[in-house]
């Protein structure tokens, strides 16, 4: 006979349990005989359920249908990473130069957790110039502002030598990245991937993992900055998928560092079966247009929000974006082109069509594809159409609390400068802005770009920033804000109108994401909940731009902030800034950027 508790957790139909349930409830049995026993539901468990390759949407006693904003699981469970970030030769093309790494790869180690895991990752500064810090894109960190890794904003730099550890709990699922904050560092090589596995919006039989698609320099990304800040990013002469791609050294006989030993990626798949791939536009500045010839996309997921699957032969990822996407291999046996599909009109490079990789359904074939693209290439570099990206959890915004309504624009002093508001950001990495919040301070320097953020009552409410380009360049800037997802209310090419334009904006479940295109000479609407206290960046995406401080900071619920940070937390912050601003005297790096 089955215990009571059993009972309870094997469905409450099983009619073999009715007698324990009645001596659980001291029912009488005649009142049991007539009507069905009356259940207190708050006592029983969600049914549990087995995420398989026919029911992605279950989670355990949690589902596709959870909102995961305000619970999740506990498992208890804590996954521990090394992280070593470090410098020397590399050819991941093809083409010989220094790189930076998180241990020794391009990209580096994937970061796999399960939803309602605790991460602990020690990340450690073996460079020989650079400070460094690690920012894990797109994670709300909730509670946790201090491990979100910008230097200058949450941390100072971690010194050479240094171990920094983060910690923090995955309270999300899906797919998404980490990558260096500091400065450039990133499109030197300093990314990789982070994986949370968790229930999805449609079925799939295999998971393929993280396809990064980056634009890649021949010539380490620092010493390139000196000319991309006049204004004119340089064409990159090389693009990578996951970190590998073949260069053509047949030009470049006299080069000895082309060594043409590049291979391109293989990915192979079994006829019949259907694959998730976890796309990363990780790229400097590019925008690209990800396609695999003959093969529909299903999109799932856009950054960390399951979306309501959607078909299409072609997907536009903005810098920073993810897109998880399913694809059926039910095509001939054959191989196919994935192509990453830089669109040459954004950002120039010198190979745009030879960022591709491989499908093959034979495992044993060598040959090339020989197959050719039926896709158009987009002529603007904006965000898949805002119609397309539907949430599969509807979360609507009601009750804007305060607008922030700011102004792009840009101006040259020594080099381009980025504006909003008329302030350029530029951070001191031995000063972050929780070092002085921590110090009490309430006034920030204005290069900070701080924008006070504060919640006024106990009922949810929102917050709206607009950034209006009046640069007048016509470029788009994908928007990354930190500690959110946003709410996109609008995207548009138009001029913003306080008085009239909000009552265009989308509230009704809109689409949510964490980077979203600011059109050129347009405007971006976003919303979020100022739910999380803590120094949340907001910036453009293109490392370049980024580095021209296109940027502003969220200082939200200042008052609320210490209150999540342990004594050990502090502890540590301070150790790091103390060996930083010990270690300052006998470095040769000089910050020459927004140091973002
Ligand atoms: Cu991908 Cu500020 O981050």
């Amino acid at each position: 006979m089955k215990s009571a508790l059993g009972c309870v957790l094997s469905a409450l139909v099983a009619s073999v349990c009715a007698s324990s349930l009645r001596s659980l409830r001291h029912s009488p049995l005649h009142a049991l005989r007539q009507t069905p026993p009356q259940l207190d539901y708050n006592l029983l468990p969600r049914a549990a359920c087995d995420n398989t390759n026919k029911s992605r949407h279950c989670w355990g006693n949690y589902s596709i249908d959870t909102n995961y904003y305000d619970e999740g699981p506990d498992t208890g469970v804590t996954r521990e990473y090394w992280l070593s970030i470090e410098e020397g030769p590399c050819e991941p093309d093809g083409y010989a130069r220094q790189c930076q790494t998180v241990n020794g790869t391009v990209p580096g180690p994937t970061i796999i957790a399960d939803w309602g895991d605790s991460l602990i990752i020690h990340v450690t500064n073996n460079l020989q110039s650079n400070g460094t810090a690690i920012h894990w894109h797109g994670l709300r960190q909730s509670g946790s502002n201090i491990y979100d890794g910008v230097p200058g904003i949450t941390q100072c730099a971690i010194a050479i030598g240094q171990s920094m550890t983060y910690q923090f709990k995955v309270s999300q699922y899906g797919s998404t990245w980490y990558h260096s904050h500091f400065s450039l560092q990133y499109a030197n090589g300093v990314f990789g991937g982070m994986i949370f596995h968790g229930p999805a919006t449609s079925n799939y039989d295999e998971d393929l993992g993280h396809l990064f698609l980056s634009d890649w320099s021949h010539v380490d990304v620092f010493t390139r900055w000196f000319a991309a800040r006049n204004g004119q990013p340089p064409a990159l002469e090389s693009g990578l998928i996951n970190g590998t791609n073949k260069y053509d050294c047949s030009n470049s006989t006299t080069d000895p560092n082309c060594t043409g030993r590049g291979v391109k990626l293989t990915t192979v798949v079994e006829k019949g079966k259907k694959y998730r791939l976890r796309l990363v536009n990780a790229a400097i500045d590019g925008v690209f247009q990800f396609s695999i010839d003959k093969h529909k996309l299903k999109v799932i997921a856009a950054d960390l929000v399951p979306i309501k699957p959607y078909s299409t032969s072609s997907l536009k990822l903005t810098e920073g974006q993810r897109y998880d996407v399913i694809f059926h291999a039910n095509q001939a046996v054959d191989n196919y082109w994935i192509r990453a599909g830089w669109l040459n009109s954004c950002q120039p490079n010198e190979h745009p069509d030879s960022i591709t990789s491989v499908l093959r359904y034979n495992v044993s074939s060598t040959l090339d594809p020989t197959t050719t693209s039926d896709v158009t290439l987009s002529t603007d570099c904006l965000d898949e159409p805002l119609s397309s990206l539907v949430p599969h959890l509807k979360i609507d915004v009601t009750n804007i609390q305060k607008s922030f309504d700011t102004y792009l624009n840009i101006s040259k002093t020594n080099y381009v400068h980025w504006t909003i508001n008329t302030s350029s950001l530029i951070i001191d990495w031995a000063n972050p802005t929780l070092k002085q919040v921590f110090n009490g301070e309430s006034l920030f320097p204005t290069d900070y770009n701080v924008l006070a953020v504060n919640k006024n009552t106990n009922d949810s409410e929102w917050i709206v920033l607009v950034i209006q380009d009046q640069s007048n360049l016509g470029l788009e800037h994908p928007i990354h804000l930190h500690g959110h997802d946003f709410w996109i209310l609008d995207q548009s090419t138009g001029t913003f109108d306080a008085s009239t334009s909000p009552n265009n904006f989308k509230t009704k479940n809109p689409p949510r994401r964490d980077v979203a295109a600011l059109p050129g000479n347009g405007y971006l609407a976003i919303a979020f909940m100022p739910d999380n206290p803590g120094a949340w960046l907001c910036h453009c995406h293109i490392a370049w731009h980024a580095s021209e401080g296109l940027s502003l900071e969220f200082l939200e619920r200042e008052a609320d902030i210490q209150a999540d940070v342990s004594n050990s937390d502090l502890t540590q912050f301070n150790d790091i800034c103390g060996n930083w601003s010990n270690s300052l005297g006998s470095q040769s790096f000089q910050q020459e950027d927004s140091g973002i």
